[in-house]
């Protein structure tokens, strides 16, 4: 299949960098089996799933995003201060505002980053890698880093035994840069079908939604799925879905080395395999260890696939996601050709240092912020306020008009 004509002067956008991070407690099939009407039996045989990652106390969707994006960053000897664009896919962000995005921009320094959360649930990632790539190949950034994080744990119904079982937390990343030679990621197809909507929902009692009351009832930010109905839309989706990527791409299936999924259930992906008529071996799965990570479970898997060496220098590769909205999504890419080289020691440390000097900058610039509104503020007792048609002077303005103000000392 030929690769289509593309515009002269357009960039591609390589993967140069990728990290991941997962929590250490792990939970077993067995430990559920303790607290839920369920059974090690049941879950291996349904979903493949034997254990998945719980975050600790002090691990958010923000801090295991930052230490998957400064394991890529790391691999690919970015700096931040390289960074135009940061863009964080997850459906269990810290804050509504501000944005996973912002906070890891914060973290690390990336002074010169845009950031935002892009919400396509469990293909987020997917969405997230073409709105950067697609920024690189129209050549208004150089330079993205692209996460994928959550902790579903955080809002599963621990006594629903048809969801808690299934998911589990986690975060990848990868980092791109724009280059001239061909390559990278290769093509995208994005889909979405409101009217599924209900299959797969976490409401979100702010938005005034009726179904989900503030006070924790109701269901209020916890996850409902109806499963039977996922099921047969993702047996139905990644075919088409890799199919559409790779036509773009004008790829031929028989090139593709590795089919990236979106680790849900290891019968879809055995279903997906044999709608496509290709061996389910050459779809990537570590769904036994860590479960439905959401957005993450594809960067995770990427980075996976890469270690165990299922991704060689020059493959071509689909990645390839569905999840709620109803959403759905894949990506052809090129793998880099030279793996990049391992970080020195001296390198490493020098990114030690510039990520200590971020965290201390971002504490010092929070303080700063306190600062600035207490000498913005509290006029009415510093002095009388002046009329509202006039600018109002802040704290320092005052303070200095004061002591201009004040006589000269004989
Ligand atoms: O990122 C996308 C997120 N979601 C998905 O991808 C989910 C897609 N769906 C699935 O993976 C599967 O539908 C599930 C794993 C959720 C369920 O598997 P299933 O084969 O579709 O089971 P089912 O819902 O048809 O339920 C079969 C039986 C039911 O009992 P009865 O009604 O036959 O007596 C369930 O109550 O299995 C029961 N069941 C369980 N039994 C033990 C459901 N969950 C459990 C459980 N342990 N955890």
């Amino acid at each position: 299949m030929a690769a289509p004509e593309r515009a002269p002067g357009l960039k591609y956008a390589h993967i140069v960098g990728w990290g991941m991070a997962v929590p250490e407690r792990t939970l077993t099939n067995d430990d559920l089996a303790a607290f839920v009407d369920t059974s090690d039996e049941w879950i291996r045989t349904r979903t493949g799933i034997h254990e998945r990652r719980i975050a600790g106390a002090r691990e958010s969707t923000a801090t295991l995003g930052l230490r998957a994006a400064q394991a890529a960053l790391d691999l690919a000897g970015m700096l931040p201060g390289e960074i135009d664009l940061i863009v964080v896919a997850t459906s269990t962000p810290d804050y509504v505002f501000p944005s996973t995005a912002s906070l890891i921009q914060g973290w690390i320094g990336a002074t010169r980053a845009g950031a935002f959360d892009l919400s396509a649930a469990c293909t987020g990632f997917v969405y997230a890698l073409e709105m950067a790539s697609q920024a690189i190949r129209a050549g208004s950034i150089e330079a993205a880093l692209v996460v994928g994080a959550e902790t579903m744990t955080r809002v599963l119904d621990w006594s629903d035994r048809n969801t808690c079982v299934l998911f589990g937390d986690g975060a990848g990343a990868v980092a791109l840069r724009a280059a001239d030679r061909p390559g990278g990621v290769l093509a995208c197809t994005l889909g979405s079908d409101g009217s599924g909507a209900d299959l797969l929902a976490i409401p979100n009692g702010s938005s005034g939604y009726d179904g989900a009351a503030p006070d924790g009832a109701n269901g209020f930010h916890k996850l409902s799925m109806d499963g039977r109905g996922v099921f047969r839309f993702a047996t139905r989706i990644i075919g088409a879905a890799v199919t559409q990527a790779l036509e773009k791409a004008g790829v031929d299936l028989d090139e593709v080395a590795l089919i990236v999924p979106h680790q849900a259930n290891q019968r879809i992906i055995e279903a997906a395999a044999k709608q496509l008529k290709v061996s389910s071996e050459r779809f990537f799965s570590n769904l036994a260890s860590y479960g439905n990570t959401s957005a993450a479970s594809i960067p995770i898997a990427l980075c996976e696939a890469v270690e165990q060496g299922r991704i060689r220098p020059a493959d071509k590769i689909v990645l390839v996601g569905f999840g709620g909205g109803l959403t759905w999504g894949a990506a052809a890419l090129e793998w880099p050709e030279e793996l990049p080289p391992e970080p020195d020691r001296w390198d490493q440390r020098r990114r030690g240092v510039i990520y200590t000097l971020a965290r201390l900058r971002s504490r010092l610039m929070r303080q700063w912020w306190r600062v600035q509104v207490w000498l913005a503020g509290g006029a009415a007792w510093f002095e009388p306020a002046p009329p509202e048609s006039q600018p109002q002077p802040n704290r320092l303005q005052r303070f200095w008009r004061r002591l201009r103000r004040r006589p000269p000392q004989k």
